[in-house]
């Protein structure tokens, strides 16, 4: 435990990590849990969506990647989250929504963090069978500025193909198919799935049923991260 009064137990949010696999509903619940924990939420697919976006170089090797279901490069990952923890936004907690996704990735987030003393309060693993992501992820939708993620049939926005808040248009993103899902899904087994062993080991895994209703994962995760807040002290 951290000693009284050091810059981790004056910081009133929580630091975490939400993993799953795609669909499990980490973009769905993170934006509340940041704002009830008092934490920024970075979510690494928003953040490659926009240099996607780009023309440049960059940009076309990032979207050809996520086109094809497979991982960016950790150096690219690492550089984008280390940038991110420093932003004022960041500054009383974070929660981690695709990030880390490798064993490589969760170590350099464990330097970082080690070295700003902002240690981890607990990951959280949305677990959910394969076969029950494939309508989840079919039927999304998203407004690409903000990130907020609709579904045609368990969440449809108030006025189809339209954004709540801003009334802008919604979009179906471009990996959001079953071919490239299929593809994603194997890279989670592969190379994310491990992360929970690493956190086992570090007395911070915790894993919640993501196959019930939203409010139900909600008020579990709610619970989760009260009881880490209250460890901390
Ligand atoms: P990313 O954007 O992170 O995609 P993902 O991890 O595949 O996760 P998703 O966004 O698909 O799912 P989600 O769990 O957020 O589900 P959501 O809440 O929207 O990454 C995209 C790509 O970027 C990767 O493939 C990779 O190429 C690259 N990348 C990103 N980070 C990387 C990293 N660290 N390293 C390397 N590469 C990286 O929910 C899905 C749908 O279900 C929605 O329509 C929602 O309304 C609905 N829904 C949610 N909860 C429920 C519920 N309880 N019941 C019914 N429906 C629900």
């Amino acid at each position: 435990m951290a000693p009284a009064g050091n810059s981790t137990t004056k910081r009133k949010g929580i630091n975490a990590i939400l993993m799953g696999p795609p669909g499990a509903g980490k973009g769905t619940q993170a934006p509340r849990l940041a704002e009830k924990f008092c934490a920024c939420h970075l979510a690494t697919g928003d953040m490659l969506r926009a240099v996607a976006s780009e023309s440049t170089e960059l940009g076309k090797r990032v979207k050809a990647t996520m086109d094809a279901g497979k991982l960016v490069s950790d150096g690219l990952m690492i550089e984008m989250i280390q940038s991110s923890l420093d932003k004022p936004e960041c500054k009383d907690g974070y929660i981690l929504d695709g990030f880390p996704r490798t064993v490589p990735q969760a170590e350099a987030l464990e330097e970082m963090t080690t070295r700003l003393q902002r240690p981890l309060d607990t990951v959280v693993e949305m677990s959910i069978d394969d076969k029950l992501l494939v309508e989840r992820i079919t039927g999304r939708l998203i407004h690409k500025p903000s990130g907020r993620s609709y579904h045609v049939k368990f969440n449809p926005p108030k006025v189809e193909m339209t954004d709540d808040v801003t009334g802008e248009a919604l979009i179906k993103r471009s990996d959001d198919n079953a071919e490239t899902l299929k593809k994603r899904l194997g890279a989670y087994h592969q190379m994310t799935k491990p992360l929970v062993n690493f956190y086992r080991e570090r007395n911070l895994h915790t894993v919640v049923n993501a196959a019930r209703k939203p409010q139900e994962v909600s008020e579990t995760l709610n619970a989760i991260f009260r009881m880490a807040l209250q460890r901390r002290q």
